[in-house]
């Protein structure tokens, strides 16, 4: 009887989850499957974000990574004991970076008016203010003010175990994985928000930044799954 009230509870609670953003398959979704990922192969590592703009992926990643953390930490059916590399896993707290000017699109000849220059415009102060009603705090969250270009001195010194790059322009994204390519590692997962963008024209936006980047590095970025209207994961290979 006890059970079966247990059983409602959890196919009640599921259904919730299902019917919440984290299992559809949009931007939320996919932070929150990169996540489980994350945990499902204790990859140790930062969360890198370029492009932030008002905070809401930035923070529903990081309740993600709680909602895994805490799994991880609770679940007593494990067959294996939180000893080795797992507790060496759970005892490093993910750094969550935002990089972003704060003060809207950069200046930049993709000709879209809903990037124009200044478009997205957000103030960090008020990023601060949301990150903290969740209950995400510095040091925990570094938001990194200014263009990529002037701000890659601020990446941190740990791998990234998630890359989301959701900064919609070919320059921008040429930038973001300039300053973020010594931090990637076997595993790392990189979100193209904007992958399919300019109607998935391989000469323009975030696809022909990663295109050239791989020419360039020699990395190999494997294609993981698509989500949303027009974005793209991805697993690096290190
Ligand atoms: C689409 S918004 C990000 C939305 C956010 N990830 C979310 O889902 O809540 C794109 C952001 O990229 C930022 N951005 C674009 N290019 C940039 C650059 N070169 N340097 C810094 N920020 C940039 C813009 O300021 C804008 O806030």
């Amino acid at each position: 009887m006890t059970l079966n009230i247990l059983d409602n509870l959890k196919i009640r609670y599921r259904r919730i989850r299902i019917a919440s953003s984290l299992h559809r398959n949009d931007t939320l979704g996919a932070l929150h499957r990169a996540w489980a990922y994350v945990y499902a192969t204790v990859l140790p590592g930062d969360y890198y974000e370029f492009g932030v703009y008002k905070g809401t992926s930035l923070i529903n990643s990081w309740l993600s990574q709680q909602y895994f953390h805490q799994r991880l930490e609770r679940s007593e059916q494990l067959p294996f004991k939180r000893t080795g590399t797992v507790a060496r896993f759970l005892a490093q707290a993910p750094t969550f970076y935002g990089f972003d000017t704060f003060n809207g699109m950069p200046d930049n000849s993709e000709g879209e008016d809903a990037l124009a220059p200044g478009s997205f415009r957000s103030a960090i102060a008020d990023v601060t203010r949301r990150c903290a009603v969740a209950g995400l705090h510095s040091p925990e969250v570094r938001l990194v003010p200014g263009l990529f270009s002037e701000t890659k001195n601020q990446i941190g010194p740990n791998q990234a175990a998630i890359v989301h790059i959701d900064c919609d322009l070919y320059g921008s994204t040429v930038d973001a994985l300039d300053a973020i390519a010594p931090r990637l590692t076997q595993g790392t997962v990189l979100l193209f928000d904007d992958y399919n963008l300019f109607r998935a024209n391989k000469n323009q936006g975030e696809r022909r930044a990663l295109t050239e980047f791989t020419q360039k590095t020699g990395l190999s970025i494997e294609p993981w799954f698509a989500y949303g209207p027009a974005a793209q994961a991805f697993l690096c290979h290190r």
